[in-house]
């Protein structure tokens, strides 16, 4: 079948990209489990958008440069602030509803390295469900939506334009779908890491299809470890917001002391910082909590939490959380530019799977709902103007590939490769660590499968392939980068070196720059 626009994803991202695109294209939604399965949809914080009468986007844009360690692009985070406050009044005029305060003002919280309260959110902790509910509720007679569609090739010409997808259903039956404009909104990869707070279907997918297509992927080496998931027994279980230390919770170990004094932010410090200090923590044996007892009606403003923690036999009476950082958020991703296109002509990516260079070597909390939103609505009206003419001719060069019947070597099952890139690639990291993990994620001989028809693969194999991918892309760049800068923090060079500074390590098959 031919598509003016097919989108791989249901997040929010893809979700604002199809609300904003023109109504006479003929648009198929590609998503891998359910509509309203996605990262989006457990996000819990909020949106970051200077709305408050002490606050001005300029601030914005300073904190979100800070948080990145300046390895943003400039201009880029410029238009990203700049955009907050309308992309807000946007989804209010399509109904999308923000809490508001009793005197009917928009509430806004405080989250960590914002220098004001700025995070709208929408039934107290329940902001992504809210707004991708609301976007789902747009979706028009033009546009398909197929679930349980796992798309496994994107089709290349000859011209090394994109076509096309193809796509594994439930059964295992095999779809292939064309168009000239085909948008990958994949999320990130939170499940290569055996802690994380990503949904189950966040496996790097995306951006394993993007690079065996020949797309350039850039800063991979930059992962966001969220300091506070719910912990039990050594298995993270869900997400615990920002926004409750943005609401007064602290940090304490089992004896009760707090361990964020150290730094003038205390709590509300930037991301990989706090995350550092609990994996430092935790490394000596002790537990850490979120003491919530200064938070009055902690239920009704965190009801999604509270739930979280009662079905896992908390008690929010007593006021302490368990909590360890996880794998939260992908800096780095496909490189695109403004409009979302990415260097395989045909291929866009928009949310966690783009790397747009909004968030440089750290993102600030509540930006990336606040990306997808801007990228969706910027890609939708690049397409409007030029999506709608046909593609069969093209359909004709696709390359040849040669196919693998199955796997030819024993690849490690996802647990094992997630508890290893926990070890090795994660919150601290050292060069030995990370030149044994590439050697050994290399002994798996990835490189030429990647030039084969994986048809005949089943889905679960193809999805272990791409997450080793995914990690081995993460890995290479991290042990490329020679310093510690926001989230890659390497314990054999703990500082910023000038030599990396606005330096960004960019992947593309057989072609490694920087
Ligand atoms: C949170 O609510 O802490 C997560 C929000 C974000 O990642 O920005």
């Amino acid at each position: 079948m031919n598509y003016d626009v097919i989108v791989i994803g249901s997040g929010i991202a893809a979700l604002q990209l199809v609300a904003n695109l023109r109504t006479d294209l003929n648009v198929i939604v590609l998503t891998k489990s359910k509509l309203s399965t996605s990262n989006s949809s457990m996000a819990q914080g909020g949106i970051a958008a200077a709305i408050g009468s002490e606050d001005d986007t300029y601030t914005h844009f300073v904190d979100t440069m800070e948080a990145g360690n300046r390895l943003n692009d400039q201009q880029a985070v410029y238009k990203l602030t700049k955009a907050a406050p309308s992309i807000i009044e946007d989804l209010i005029q399509r109904g999308c509803s923000f809490d508001q305060k009793e005197d009917g003002a928009l509430a806004l919280g405080l989250e960590g390295a914002h220098r004001h309260h700025r995070i709208l959110h929408s039934g107290g902790d329940q902001t992504g469900k809210s707004i991708v509910k609301c976007l789902r509720d747009q979706i028009g007679n033009n546009v398909t939506v197929i679930e349980n569609l796992f798309v496994f090739e994107l089709l290349i010409g000859q011209d090394q334009k994109c076509y096309g997808v193809k796509g594994k259903d439930g059964q295992e039956d095999i779809h292939t779908f064309y168009s000239n404009h085909v948008v990958l909104a994949t999320g990130g990869c939170g499940n290569v890491y055996a802690l994380t707070s990503n949904a189950a279907t966040v496996t790097g997918d995306g951006l394993a299809l993007a690079y065996q297509a020949g797309a350039a992927l850039m800063d991979m080496e930059f992962i966001q470890f969220h300091p506070t998931m719910l912990y039990i027994q050594g298995r993270t279980k869900g997400l615990i917001s920002e926004a409750v230390r943005g609401e007064g919770a602290v940090l304490v170990t089992d004896e009760g002391r707090t361990i964020m004094d150290h730094h003038p932010l205390g709590d509300l410090a930037p991301r990989h910082i706090v995350s550092q200090r609990l994996y430092e923590t935790m490394k000596k044996g002790k537990s850490v909590y979120l003491d919530i007892r200064s938070i009055d009606n902690f239920d009704q403003r965190f009801p999604t939490i509270s739930k979280l923690c009662i079905s896992n036999g908390i008690s929010l009476s007593e006021g302490l959380i368990p909590v360890a950082p996880g794998a939260h958020f992908l800096m780095g991703g496909i490189q695109t530019d403004e409009k979302g296109s990415t260097t395989v002509q045909g291929l866009y990516a928009i949310g966690e799977v783009a790397c747009t260079g909004v968030h440089g070597a750290n993102r600030l909390a509540s930006n990336s709902l606040l990306e997808g939103l801007v990228y969706g609505k910027k890609l939708a009206t690049h397409l409007n103007k030029i999506a709608g003419e046909t593609n069969s001719e093209s359909v004709l060069s696709l390359k040849t590939k040669q196919r693998a019947r199955c796997l030819p070597y024993s690849l490690p099952p996802l647990k094992t490769l997630q508890q290893q890139m926990m070890q090795h690639v994660g919150i601290v990291r050292t060069m030995e660590g990370l030149r044994a993990h590439q050697q050994w994620l290399e002994t798996f001989n990835l490189e030429p499968l990647l030039d084969m028809e994986l048809e005949a693969l089943s889905k679960h194999d193809i999805s272990l392939v791409f997450s080793l991918i995914t990690a081995w892309l993460i890995t290479s760049s991290a042990s490329q980068r020679t310093e510690s800068r926001g989230a890659h923090f390497m314990n054999d060079y703990p500082f910023e070196q000038k030599a990396w500074k606005q330096k960004h390590i960019v992947q593309q098959r057989r072609k490694v720059k920087e």
